[in-house]
């Protein structure tokens, strides 16, 4: 009689590691999205409304990407870790236009090294569909680092130029929304 092969039992569930990594990316998310509510308060306050609308936008960006995680552990039948604490306790930014568009930036590469973590661990693990997910968020990223790059680079030019100021304020207040 024909015999069955037997077929190697592959564990369903995501490995540890992987679910821990994401667990860090949602509070990552959750941060930037509360770090940029605080600088869309403070360019508001100061009288930049259309850059205060960029950094709201920016805020609810990152809320997205935590959702994102959040539903993908959801779907694998695994409770995420909800960051219970949102305040960016050890921030202390007085208000300056290039370096809150500078820490911004550094704020995205510190996001993506973490994504570029998770990647080479789904490598390590042979995970190919969380590696697949996340390759959503590596191509997100180099977007979210080269539109502050690009930002950065104007605001140098643009210098004290009070027209210039005025220009990037209207400019920014209509950045395309982005997913
Ligand atoms: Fe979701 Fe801009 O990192």
């Amino acid at each position: 009689m024909y015999k069955r092969k037997e077929v190697k039992k592959i564990s369903n569930t995501l490995d540890k590691e992987i679910v821990n990594l994401i667990n860090e990316q949602i509070w990552l998310e959750n941060n930037a999205s509360f770090y940029y509510l605080y600088l869309s308060t403070q360019f508001n306050m100061n009288g930049y409304s259309g850059i205060s609308k960029f950094f709201l936008e920016q805020s609810n960006e990152e809320r997205v990407h935590m959702l994102k995680l959040i539903e993908y552990l959801l779907d694998e039948d695994i409770t995420p870790q909800i960051p219970n604490y949102n305040y960016l306790e050890d921030l202390d930014e007085k208000f300056n236009l290039l370096n809150h568009f500078e820490n911004s930036l550094m704020n995205e590469k510190r996001v993506t090294n973490s994504i570029i973590e998770i990647v080479s661990k789904c490598k390590e693990k042979r995970d190919i569909k969380t590696e697949n997910f996340m390759q959503w968020f590596v191509i997100e990223q180099r977007e979210e680092e080269n539109k502050f790059k690009s930002i950065i680079d104007d605001i140098k030019i643009i210098g004290n130029s009070g027209s210039g100021l005025f220009e990037l304020n209207k400019q920014l207040s209509s950045l395309p929304e982005e997913e």
